[in-house]
């Protein structure tokens, strides 16, 4: 089961730069390209560098504290082929920008136990 959490309107994001969103504890680096949203997990996996501070290309985020680069739509960092982050799905609906993030385990299973 997954929720959808609203990061804010799609003209309030930045282009130049990543914003940063909380949800269950966990961090996700969101990125605006033109009228395109891409979010991934904002942990880099080399040491914990927060992605949404990192260098934004076209397709891409660098990470700040050692250059690792990740693929916004993909996760994947063109360096090694095992080295990823989570992504997450973008909804955009009159003009705001929501995350589609499966719940946690433990919410699901006491949402279920409540029916
Ligand atoms: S912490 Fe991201 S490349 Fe080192």
């Amino acid at each position: 089961m997954s929720e959808r959490f609203c990061v804010g309107s799609l003209e309030s994001l930045s282009e130049s730069e990543g914003t940063q969103v909380e949800v269950h504890g966990c961090p996700i680096a969101v990125f605006k390209k033109g009228q395109e949203v891409f979010a991934i997990g904002d942990t880099c996996p080399h040491m914990g560098a927060p992605l949404s501070d990192g260098f934004v290309d076209e397709q891409s985020v660098v990470c700040p504290w050692h250059g690792w680069s990740f693929d916004f739509k993909t996760g994947e960092s063109p360096f090694d082929e095992d080295v990823r982050v989570p992504v997450y799905q973008v909804v955009i609906e009159g003009g705001q920008v929501y995350l589609e993030v499966e719940q946690p385990a433990t919410e699901a299973k006491l949402d279920s136990s409540e029916s």
